[in-house]
């Protein structure tokens, strides 16, 4: 893996001359030269979250000019909201009905960082079922940064559904780690409810009709401490997000693949009234596939 941007004097090759070359640069930055697999402490590294909650009160001792959104009321906690997709070069966000196929072996080492850093993963029912969703690991390699940020061992997992559609003797229900959620809306149906309530599973009402609102979503999450969330889609999710203007990052894995057929878009659904406008934050490779990462301006 390499780092393509930013770009810094590690990116590129050193120039020619005398002095110039591999052997000329210090072994520390050489190892950065060259295209090895990164840890996950360096991936993690690449990915922190910028400071949330309490941390990031505006005029803070600790703030963060990038912390999203309004200036925070003291007490109030932040939020951020990260999406990671993977769509092939033609913008398939899935092939026969998973991303697998469009993935790769850093796409997941990604995928497990991103997990490994955030405190809830907020998934769409749709994905839960096709992808068959299990609970987050408690890794190892995040023990220590989490512990020493106050998250639970593993993240939690909130499934986003209307129909409570869902098997709540899975594993996703019964053997998670930290206590898997479900979103839904006030009018959901009563039997499910009472599926989830009877299966010991928590519920979050966060919309007034059978489904959420999205911003309502990601401020019931954030009212339980879960401010760092990663949502993984699938596509009629992220959509959501990205037309209630509640997406502030985008980690966007473009696969050096071509599928054509009619797979989705990495995000589906009614469009904002005009484009949101992202700015790059970085980009890595391996192997072809680009590792992008975009923010909020
Ligand atoms: N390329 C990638 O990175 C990526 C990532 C994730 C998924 N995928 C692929 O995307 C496909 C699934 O995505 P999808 O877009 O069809 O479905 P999805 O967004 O994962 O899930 C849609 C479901 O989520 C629930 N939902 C969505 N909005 C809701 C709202 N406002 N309120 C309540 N519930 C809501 C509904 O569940 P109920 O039906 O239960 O009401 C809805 O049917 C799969 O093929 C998967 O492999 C690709």
């Amino acid at each position: 893996m390499r780092r393509l941007f930013p770009v810094t004097d590690q990116t590129a090759e050193p120039s020619a001359g005398p002095t110039a070359g591999p052997a000329a640069v210090p072994s520390a930055e050489r190892s950065v030269l060259v295209d090895r697999e990164w840890s996950l402490d360096e991936l993690a590294d690449a990915y922190a979250y910028p400071r949330v909650g309490e941390e990031a009160i505006r005029g803070g001792a600790a703030a963060d000019p990038h912390a999203p959104g309004p200036a925070a009321e003291p007490g109030r906690p932040r939020v951020w909201l990260r999406a990671n997709m993977v769509s092939s070069l033609d913008g398939a966000a899935q092939h026969d009905g998973r991303s697998q196929p469009i993935s790769s072996a850093a796409d997941m080492r990604i995928f497990g960082t991103l997990r490994g850093l955030a405190d809830v993963i907020v998934v769409g029912a749709e994905t839960v079922r096709q992808e068959g969703y299990r609970p987050a690991r408690a890794r190892e390699a995040f023990a220590e940064r989490r512990a020493a940020a106050g998250q639970t061992p593993a993240p939690a997992i909130a499934v986003v559904s209307a129909s409570l559609d869902l098997d709540f003797s899975l594993p996703l229900f019964t053997e998670p780690k930290t206590p898997t959620l479900v979103l839904t809306g006030a009018a959901a149906p009563r039997d499910r409810l009472r599926a989830a309530r009877d299966a010991g599973v928590e519920t979050v009402i966060a919309g007034d009709g059978p489904g959420i609102d999205p911003a309502r979503a990601v401020a019931a999450l954030a009212e339980r401490g879960l401010v760092r969330l990663l949502t993984e889609g699938g596509p009629r999710l992220l959509g959501q997000f990205i037309a209630a203007g509640a997406l502030d990052e985008l980690c966007l894995t473009v696969s050096p693949m071509l599928t054509a057929g009619d797979a989705q878009r990495i995000a589906g659904g009614p469009s904002p009234t005009a484009p949101e406008r992202f700015a790059l934050a970085s980009v890595l490779e391996e192997a072809g596939f680009l590792f992008t990462r975009y923010r909020r301006i």
